[in-house]
């Protein structure tokens, strides 16, 4: 293969309870990676943490934990990270260019309140997370998986909400922004299911101070909508 190529095969990531056996909210990807990209890679250990399967240990001391899930090019992490020095954020994605983008901009910026995994969220939440312990998730334009019969790979679902609400606190929130209507009106639509409301409160839907991502560039240039959520925990 060649050196600044990577293929992520699903068999390298932890499998996971919430969804059903071999259904991935992602899909591998071949991606050039650059030199630039790969040397953050190999040159920022202290910022990446691996998978385990034990709850993990950062940060050190109590104060706010984050998640980004599928932080794409990082950022949004930034912004949030530069935003909130005093708070912690771990940003999850699979795809290794992106996890270079984000180790260069944090060593660039001299940001130490993020760490980095490169691995399937899902299985982070349901055996690293400790229940009841994080303020927050940010899961920015998800990919929208628009074909019915993919829908089961969305990761606004019943299992994972579940999952989500069982690692944050009480009032801790989980913000998910969608630039495609019909994915905003199931998310709508899941979220107002009396379960549901029993368990989850509707926040603030404006849009938050976040920075303009790709995917928000694009949405704005082709005329989409974008909808923000915001769900706090009852
Ligand atoms: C459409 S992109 C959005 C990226 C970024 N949030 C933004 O707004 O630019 C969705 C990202 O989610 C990542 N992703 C999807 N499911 C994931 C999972 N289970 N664990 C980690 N990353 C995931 C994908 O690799 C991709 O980078």
């Amino acid at each position: 293969m060649d050196k600044w190529i990577t293929q992520n095969s699903i068999s390298e990531f932890p499998q996971t309870q919430s969804l059903r056996r071999g259904i991935r909210t992602f899909k591998p990807r071949r991606s050039r990676i650059t030199k630039s990209q790969q040397y953050a890679v190999d040159n920022s250990q202290e910022l990446i943490i691996d998978f385990q399967n034990e709850f993990l240990n950062w940060p050190h001391q109590p104060i706010p934990l984050y998640l980004d899930i599928g932080f794409g090019n990082g950022v949004s992490t930034l912004a949030f990270a530069r935003a909130e020095p005093e708070s912690a954020f771990l940003a999850i994605d699979v795809h290794t260019p992106g996890v270079g983008d984000l180790l260069s901009k944090l060593h660039e910026r001299e940001i130490t309140n993020v760490r980095v995994m490169e691995t399937d969220a899902i299985a982070v939440l349901e055996n690293m997370i400790r229940p009841r312990s994080l303020s927050g998730i940010y899961t920015l334009f998800p990919d929208p998986w628009q074909k019915a019969r993919h829908h089961k790979r969305r990761i606004v679902q019943q299992g994972i909400m579940d999952l989500m609400h069982s690692r944050l606190t009480s009032g801790g929130f989980w913000h998910i922004a969608t630039d495609w209507s019909h994915y905003a009106e199931s998310i709508s639509d899941l979220f107002a299911q009396p379960s549901n409301t029993k368990k989850w409160s509707r926040g603030d839907q404006t849009r938050p101070e976040r920075a303009v991502t790709r995917y928000e560039e694009r949405a704005i240039s082709e005329g989409r909508a974008v909808t923000d959520f915001h769900f706090l925990v009852n």
